[in-house]
């Protein structure tokens, strides 16, 4: 995985149910492709640090109230705020191990009983990811992992019907891996999967573009 000069970086998505390992396998898979010397960044999203992120960070809090759609509409913001310095980064050679993106966006306001199609259409034109690794566990063993938080979706019923919706959103992209294995044994199946896409990407795989 030599670094040619002008070669892209990649787009590497995490998702999965509220506590199905995302977070750590994200920062873990960072750290190795840092060890092999590659230029990558970690992201996460919602990105609480900025206005919209704070609106959304408060309402996740239940700090605030908003109406179902308002709070889709700043999820969705608050991904295009980031998509041109997202779109430099991958261009100019680094890779970006993102922990969520548009699937949980559409996937969690959809569990809510919005239109499917509605929830998408904010999202179309944002970058595509090269490669979606979703973490499959169930909702249920998801919740004996030290139990849910207290933000306002961590439930049991409600992720049933994210986990639902995630199936809806499957595409050539995504790799499902089993979020019920051991974190060392998901760790080294996710770096194999990551590597493998970063070396296509810097073979010129062009980046395109959400459902259109
Ligand atoms: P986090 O725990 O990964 O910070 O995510 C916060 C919650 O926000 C989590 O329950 C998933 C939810 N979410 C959405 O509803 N829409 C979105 O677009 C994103 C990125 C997250």
């Amino acid at each position: 995985t030599a670094h040619n000069d002008n070669s892209r970086g990649s787009l590497i998505v995490l998702e999965g149910l509220d506590r199905s390992g995302k977070t750590s396998q994200s920062n873990r898979l960072v750290t190795f492709l840092k060890e092999k010397g590659l230029s990558v960044e970690f992201w996460r999203f919602p990105d609480r640090s900025t206005s919209t992120g704070q609106m959304i960070s408060a309402y996740l809090a239940n700090e605030s109230q908003l109406d179902d759609r308002a709070i889709h509409l700043l999820f969705s913001a608050n991904r295009w705020e980031k998509r041109s310095l997202m779109e430099s980064k991958v261009m100019s050679g680094t890779s970006l191990i993102i922990d969520r993106y548009s699937y949980s966006g559409v996937a969690f306001s959809a569990a809510k009983g919005l239109d499917l199609e509605w929830c998408k259409a904010p999202e179309v034109g944002l970058i595509a990811p090269d490669l979606v690794i979703y973490l499959d566990i169930s909702a249920e063993k998801a919740a004996e992992r030290g139990g849910y938080g207290t933000e306002r979706y961590e439930q049991l019923e409600f992720q049933k019907k994210v986990m639902e919706h995630y199936r809806t959103l499957y595409d050539a992209s995504w790799k499902i891996v089993d979020g019920g294995l051991p974190v060392e044994t998901l760790e080294e199946q996710i770096r194999e999967i990551a590597l493998g896409c970063i070396l296509t990407c810097q073979k010129g795989k062009p980046l395109s573009e959400l459902w259109h």
